[in-house]
């Protein structure tokens, strides 16, 4: 295949391929597109402005203009996101991680996230119950590194904290029929039936504070795009079960090091582990692809194509937090005034540096994970 030709969009809840055209995602997923002024409305409460929200990895949303509005008449509002533990944790996936950390503070947020050992070992034939319930765990440490409040972030296993969900899962269940699952899923005859049943537990926790707390709290979703066929399928109940809609904020996806595709854990080669010794991240930062030319005269007489270099995606999403020297990195790239590997070598360090410290915060993690757990509603109070 040549570069010139576009490989077919994939977008679901278990897969995303393909060159991603976020334009046609939000009109077939009939989403909004993110305004400046949800960005600016954000910062306004943060007191800053997020990089991520800076460099529009939010493409898109439902109702969280609605969700601020809430906010800002003095009602508390809440968080829901989560993860399907199907391996290590890599850099695409702490993007949404470390945006609900900066939410949390803003709006004094308490925050769902839901690990869903059960979905992943439903859907994945090469993974074992008793694999997917340990990365529960493995990958919690991971969200707590992103420095989340202990007091205001509830941390569950389907399977463990099943007690703590499972009436509530129930309630939605009883409201979706299997031909709106086959139809938003796209379920066959084929399908266990665990698959058919688990999409009322993710939308579950949609309402999961409202419902521990007795009293309405509008809840927003920070994820990337691929989660979207859930909330479909929670707003169109939520008002029959007597709660609000719940809103979502979508974050583009994090491309992987190899040319096109988001980040994905089954190419280990080009994804960032945050469990990877930082020399081997390093190593493969520098076999990624750029925008470069193929060799160093053309480059310096052309310059390169920031705009389909992944490395300079990963400056741009995550390691330069300056706007100015961003700015000055592309100039230079675009003149020639850079090479690849200066580029590559530059983010490698980088990444080395960010990963060390992640580490750290990771394996302190273990010791206060206990705090970061939904607790039976008795024992909280
Ligand atoms: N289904 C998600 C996954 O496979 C896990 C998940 C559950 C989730 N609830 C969520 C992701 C809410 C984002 C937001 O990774």
């Amino acid at each position: 295949m040549t570069s010139q030709e576009k490989q077919e969009m994939v977008v679901t809840p278990w897969e995303v391929s393909g060159d991603i055209d976020y334009d046609r995602l939000i009109e077939q997923f009939g989403v909004q597109p993110m305004t400046q002024s949800i960005a600016d409305r954000i910062a306004k409460h943060a007191g800053y402005m997020h990089l991520q929200l800076r460099r529009g990895v939010y493409l898109s949303h439902r109702d969280t203009d609605w969700w601020l509005d809430e906010y800002e008449k003095g009602n508390k509002v809440g968080l829901y996101t989560g993860r399907g533990p199907s391996g290590h944790v890599h850099l695409g996936h702490l993007l949404p991680w470390f945006f609900c950390k900066y939410l949390q503070d803003a709006f004094d947020a308490d925050l769902y996230f839901q690990m869903t050992d059960d979905e992943k070992f439903l859907q994945r034939d090469e993974l074992t119950l008793e694999e997917t319930v340990a990365l529960t765990y493995e990958n919690a440490l991971d969200v707590i590194a992103c420095g989340l409040n202990p007091e205001k972030t509830f941390i569950f296993s389907d399977t463990d904290h099943i007690g703590e969900i499972y009436r509530l899962g129930l309630k939605v269940a009883k409201r979706v029929t299997y031909s709106t699952v086959k139809a938003v899923f796209g379920f066959q005859d084929s399908t266990n039936i665990g698959m058919i049943w688990y999409p009322a537990l993710q939308a579950m926790t949609c309402f999961l504070q409202s419902s521990r707390e007795g009293r309405n709290i509008p809840c927003l979703i920070p994820a990337a795009i691929d989660q979207d066929n859930y909330w479909r399928m929670t707003r169109d109940i939520a008002e029959k079960m007597g709660y609000y809609k719940p809103a979502q904020i979508h974050a583009k996806f994090l491309p992987g090091l190899a040319q096109g595709g988001k980040m994905s854990a089954s190419q280990p080669d080009t994804a960032i582990f945050t469990t990877d010794p930082p020399k081997v991240a390093a190593k493969k930062v520098m076999k990624a692809f750029t925008g470069g030319r193929d060799t160093v005269e053309e480059q310096k007489r052309l310059g390169g194509r920031p705009e389909v270099c992944n490395v300079y995606a990963y400056y741009y999403f995550l390691f330069e937090e300056d706007d100015d020297k961003l700015v000055e990195r592309e100039r230079l790239c675009r003149c020639g005034g850079i090479m690849c590997g200066e580029c590559k070598k530059q983010l490698a360090e980088r990444v080395k540096v960010f990963l060390t410290e992640f580490q750290e915060k990771r394996e302190k993690a273990r010791e206060v994970l206990d705090e970061f757990l939904l607790k039976p509603l008795n024992e909280k109070e």
